[in-house]
């Protein structure tokens, strides 16, 4: 879940601020960018050039760059680019600040800037958490909509034993990717996508294919996961390594696609067909291989099941169903025929006709068509950018 996520890590005047050099590097080991901010007294405990260095990034802890050229830090800027404004470690100080809205250093006025969700780990001594003003502001913080990382009981600076100590930076980097599925669009949603192509045997070493890649399932399944759904990809023979979370289950033929397909679907919300899924399989299938002498004039064929109008077929209430029509032509009516044939919610389709379309490319030019008439024209985009056009779609015209 924070792959590629922009997390703002605030650093405020506590001991504990010697964790946040960990927490910055556990966030960026998940796939994290992190850019950190820090009050003045933060600066004392850990030096700004351990985080820019950890990072990559320069470390903002005051209102000017350069005092005699006059150039300022913008913490509006700053206070925009995050997803999430992660303050860690937070002291009762900054607690009592962010509740009265006080602005006396760079950090807060970051705080007032940013729009996206301020997360607090607070750390303190056990007597300065427990007091009812502490108390007091994490509830006000709470009602706000702040989310707390809890602090941890044990050993604490002072020497003292009891509840202060700022959560691990594994335990934080833990609670953030929780909450980040929490938060995500489609969180609870179980999506099924058939990808690749499917190989039909003739004999133990010939077979019926075509030349799909997976690509664009693959690239599909990357992107309804940061959206936070739970997918399923069913994949033909292909040569791609699925999203690390993704449930892969392996195929060879349309029929064992057709099998796995059903049986996922079942229990989907969404399921979306990306398989270049052979029509027709061999009618006999040779174990062994054939000699050049044995080779029969004409491979008699059978039709293979077409997984898509299947899960047309068995679509219930509430289940979303999306298909890909490859064309060799402009290919606009017949994407809209079989849209209506297999009971889709919409058809994306992409046309040979358009260069860096289609099978093996890294690119895609698409038009959607939706089952109530409305159409969708992009341009040509990479696969990843088609994906992302094509999960903003599913979520707008998701059922609740
Ligand atoms: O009919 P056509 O093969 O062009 O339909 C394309 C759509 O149907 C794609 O979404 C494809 O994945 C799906 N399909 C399928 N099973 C088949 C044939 C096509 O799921 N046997």
């Amino acid at each position: 879940m924070l792959q590629h996520k922009k997390i703002l890590l605030g650093i405020t005047g506590s001991i504990a601020a010697y964790k946040a050099a960990l927490l910055a590097r556990e966030l960026q080991r998940r796939g994290a960018v992190v850019r950190v901010v820090m009050t003045p007294s933060a600066t004392e405990f850990i030096t700004p050039l351990t985080l820019a260095t950890l990072t990559g990034h320069k470390v903002y802890s005051d209102f000017t760059e350069n005092k005699d050229s006059g150039e300022w830090t913008n913490h509006v800027e700053l206070g925009l680019w995050g997803d999430a404004f992660l303050i860690a470690p937070a002291t009762a100080q900054t607690l009592s600040a962010m509740v009265s809205g006080t602005c006396d250093n760079f950090l807060m006025a970051v705080h007032l800037s940013s729009r996206c969700p301020v997360i607090v780990a607070p750390a303190m001594d056990l007597d300065m958490f427990q007091h009812s003003a502490t108390q007091a502001n994490l509830q006000t913080l709470q009602n706000r909509g702040v989310p707390i990382i809890e602090p941890d009981s044990g050993a604490l600076a002072s020497g003292l034993e009891g509840k202060g100590r700022m959560a691990e930076p594994e335990a934080i980097a833990d609670w953030m990717e929780d909450w980040l599925q929490k938060q995500a669009p489609l969180n609870g949603k179980k999506v099924v996508i058939t990808a690749g192509p499917t190989h039909e045997p003739i004999d133990a070493v010939r077979f019926i294919g075509n030349r799909s890649s997976g690509k664009m399932g693959f690239a599909l399944a990357q992107e309804l996961q940061s959206a936070g759904a739970d997918v399923h990809l069913i994949a033909g023979p292909v040569q791609l390594t699925a999203p690390s979370g993704v449930q892969v289950t392996h195929v060879e033929t349309a029929v064992e696609m057709h099998k796995a397909a059903m049986v996922a679907f079942a229990q989907a919300d969404i399921g979306i067909a990306t398989a270049a899924v052979a029509d027709y399989r061999a009618k006999t299938v040779v174990s062994n291989k054939l000699h050049r002498d044995e080779m029969p004039p004409a491979v008699e064929l059978e039709e293979n099941p077409d997984i898509l109008a299947d899960w047309g077929k068995h679509k219930k209430s509430g289940q979303f169903l999306v298909g890909f029509a490859l064309e060799t032509d402009q290919g606009e009516d017949s994407a809209k025929l079989k849209l209506k044939r297999k009971n889709l919610d919409f058809i994306v389709l992409n046309s040979t006709m358009d260069q860096g379309a289609g099978f093996g490319t890294d690119t895609n030019k698409i038009s959607i068509f939706e089952k109530n008439g409305k159409s969708h024209i992009f341009e040509l985009k990479s696969k990843a950018a088609v994906a992302q056009d094509i999960t903003k779609l599913i979520m707008t015209l998701l059922p609740q």
